[in-house]
C-alpha cells in the first residue's frame, strides 16, 4: 500500500528540507518537488496536502519562480510559507509590497483565535520571522488570522477553498509551536491519518526488495558509515546471503574501526561480507605525494580500481545496491542556481560515482533513496545496527587521509589513529560529545622541541578539531570547556608515542573548511 503524500513545493528556500523532515515528524510521506513541475505531474500523485516554501526572491521580480493559479483549483490543501505566503496571494489577486521595516528574527506574533491551523496554540507566540515584503491586501474570499506588530498579514487563510498562509516560518525550531502548526495543517486541515512509520518501511522494503531481487544476487560496496550500513541491514533481512558486501580498507580509517565494521556484519546479519585489506598498495601509490588534492585523487582513484576488480570477482548477474539517500536525489526548485550544497557535490563523488562501461548489473537498488538522514538512523537502529555505526559523525571518504599533511606514511598513521582515539575517548568521558557534529585530530607535518623528564625531545604536533554546524557548509569552532582540553593535551602528550605538542583548532568554516586538506 502506497502512503498518503503530501508535496512540499519548492521555491528556493533554504530551509525547504526541514520542512519535509517535519512533515516525515508528523507521521506523513512527503515529497520535494520542484515549483516548475507540471500541474498534470502533481495531480497524478495524488497529494492530500501541498505546501509551499519560501524563496529568496520577491514576487514582482520577474525571474523569480511563479505558479499558474490552476494549483489552486486541484482540490488540495494548500500552505504557503513566507514567499509561499506571498506567491499564494499575488497569484489569486491580492497586493505584496515591501516593509518599511523588514522583520527578521523572532517575532511576537498575535492569532485570532479561530483558525483551525492554531489549535491550541497560545494568543501569543514567537515565530521565526525572515522577510522584506509582505501581503498588504489579501485576495478575495481569504480573512487574517494573525498579525505582529509590523505585519497585518502574518496569517491568512480561506478555509472554504482550503487555503492557509504563514508569513513566518513554522518549520525552524525558534517558531515556539511552528510544530503544532504544521501538524494542525495536516492533521486537521488534510486529514491525514499519519501512516508514516518506520517499522511500516523496514516491512514494506523487505517484501519490495524480495520482489525485486528475487533469487538473484545483489552486491552493496559498505564503507562503514551510517548509510551504506542501513542498507546493508535492510538487504540482508530481505535476501540474507544473496547479499554480498564488499568492504575496501585502505588502511586509512580510525583505530580499529575496519574490525570493527567486519566484527559488526560478520556477526550480527546474514550475508556474504568480503574485505579487501589494501593499505599497502595505498602506500605505495601515496609514497612521495604532498599535495592534496593529488593525494584525495590517489586515494579516490585506487578505492574505485580496488573495488571494481572485487565486483568484476565477484561476478556482475545480479542487482548493484547503494545507500543513498533521499537528499541524494533532491532535485533543488532554485531554478539556475547550483542548489547543491558541498555536502552533496561530495555525495555524488563517493556514492553516485560512474560505474565503468564493462560492469552491467541487471539493475541498481537504492533502498533508502527516500528516507532523510534521521530517518535512516531510527531504520538502523530498529534493525539492531549498534550505536556507534548509527550515530557515527561523518567521516570524509580518503579517510585520514585528508588529515595527514604532507607525505602519508605508516607511522603517521598510526600516531594520528592513536591520537584520534584517545581524542575521542576523552570527549565521550566528558559528556559533550552530543553537542559536537564532528571532532578528530589532526597530524600536521610539523615537528616541535619539547622537554620530557631531563630530555629534549622533537617530535610530532598534533592538532585537535572540533566543530557545531547545521548543515557542513558553515561550522563554528566548539567552545570545548577548557578543562577537558587540559585532560586530551595531557593524554596525548603522555599516551601517544611521539607527540609533545597539542594545538587546538580555533578557525570557523569559513574561512576555514572542516576538514584541513
Ligand atoms: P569540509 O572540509 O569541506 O568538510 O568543510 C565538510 C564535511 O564533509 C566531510 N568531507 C568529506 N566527506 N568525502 C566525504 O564523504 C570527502 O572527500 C570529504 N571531504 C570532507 C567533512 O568530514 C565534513 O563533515
Amino acid at each position: 500500500m502506497a502512503n498518503q503524500l503530501c508535496i512540499v513545493l519548492d521555491f528556493g528556500g533554504q530551509y525547504n528540507q526541514l520542512i519535509a523532515r517535519r512533515v516525515r515528524e508528523c507521521g506523513v510521506y512527503c515529497e520535494i518537488k520542484r515549483y516548475d513541475t507540471p500541474i498534470e505531474e502533481l495531480r497524478a500523485l495524488n497529494p492530500m496536502g501541498i505546501i509551499f516554501t519560501g524563496g529568496p526572491n520577491s514576487v514582482y521580480d520577474m525571474t523569480s519562480p511563479h505558479i499558474s493559479a490552476e494549483i489552486f483549483e486541484l482540490g488540495v490543501p494548500i500552505l504557503g510559507i513566507c514567499y509561499g505566503c506571498q506567491l499564494m496571494a499575488y497569484t489569486l489577486g491580492g497586493t505584496v509590497e515591501s516593509c518599511e521595516k523588514s522583520e527578521y528574527g523572532k517575532i511576537e506574533v498575535s492569532h485570532s483565535g479561530d483558525s483551525v491551523l492554531f489549535g491550541d496554540v497560545p494568543e501569543k507566540s514567537i515565530v521565526w520571522m525572515s522577510h522584506t515584503d509582505f501581503v498588504s491586501k489579501l485576495p478575495g474570499g481569504f480573512r487574517v488570522t494573525a498579525k505582529s506588530a509590523d505585519c497585518p498579514c502574518a496569517a491568512f487563510e480561506d478555509p472554504e477553498r482550503k487555503l492557509y498562509a504563514v508569513q513566518f516560518h513554522p518549520e525552524v525550531t525558534h517558531s515556539q509551536y511552528g510544530k503544532e502548526i504544521l501538524r494542525s495543517f495536516l492533521m486537521n486541515v488534510c486529514q491525514f491519518s499519519g501512516d508514516w512509520v518506520m517499522d511500516d518501511f523496514i516491512e514494506n522494503t523487505v517484501k519490495k526488495l524480495r520482489e525485486q531481487i528475487g533469487d538473484k544476487k545483489v552486491i552493496l560496496g559498505l564503507s562503514g558509515g551510517v548509510d551504506s550500513s542501513v542498507a546493508a541491514g535492510l538487504l540482508s533481512r530481505a535476501v540474507g546471503k544473496q547479499l554480498t558486501c564488499v568492504f575496501v580498507d585502505q588502511g586509512l580509517m580510525r583505530k580499529d574501526e575496519g574490525d570493527f565494521v567486519e566484527e559488526t556484519f560478520t556477526k550480527l546479519f546474514d550475508m556474504n561480507f568480503v574485505r579487501v585489506n589494501c593499505k599497502d598498495k595505498f602506500l605505495t601509490a601515496l609514497k612521495g605525494v604532498t599535495d592534496p588534492e593529488q593525494k584525495r585523487k590517489i586515494i579516490g582513484t585506487e578505492f574505485y580500481n580496488v573495488f571494481w576488480d572485487k565486483i568484476r570477482e565477484q561476478g556482475t548477474d545480479g542487482f548493484f545496491a547503494q545507500g543513498t539517500i533521499y537528499p541524494d536525489r533532491i532535485e533543488s526548485g532554485k531554478g539556475n542556481q547550483a542548489g547543491h550544497g558541498s555536502t552533496a557535490v561530495i555525495k555524488t563523488h563517493h556514492n553516485m560515482v560512474k560505474m565503468p562501461d564493462d560492469i552491467k548489473f541487471a539493475g541498481t537498488i537504492e533502498p533508502l533513496g527516500d528516507l532523510f538522514k534521521d530517518e535512516v538512523r531510527k531504520v538502523g537502529e530498529m534493525l539492531g545496527i549498534p550505536h556507534d555505526l548509527v550515530w557515527r559523525q561523518p567521516f570524509p571518504g580518503p579517510g585520514l587521509g585528508v588529515r595527514i599533511i604532507g607525505e602519508i606514511t605508516e607511522e603517521k598513521i598510526k600516531v594520528l589513529q592513536e591520537a584520534d582515539a584517545v581524542f575521542r575517548d576523552e570527549i565521550r568521558k566528558s559528556g559533550i560529545e552530543d553537542q559536537l557534529k564532528q571532532f578528530f585530530a589532526v597530524l600536521p607535518d610539523v615537528r616541535t622541541v619539547g622537554v620530557m623528564g631531563d630530555h629534549r625531545t622533537y617530535d610530532h604536533l598534533i592538532a585537535i578539531r572540533a566543530v557545531t554546524t547545521d548543515d557542513f557548509m558553515t561550522a563554528d569552532w566548539a567552545r570545548i570547556p577548557y578543562d577537558v582540553l587540559a585532560r586530551v593535551s595531557n593524554r596525548l602528550c603522555n599516551e601517544v608515542e611521539h607527540v609533545n605538542r597539542v594545538v587546538y583548532d580555533i578557525t570557523s568554516k569559513p574561512p576555514g573548511t572542516v576538514e584541513w586538506e
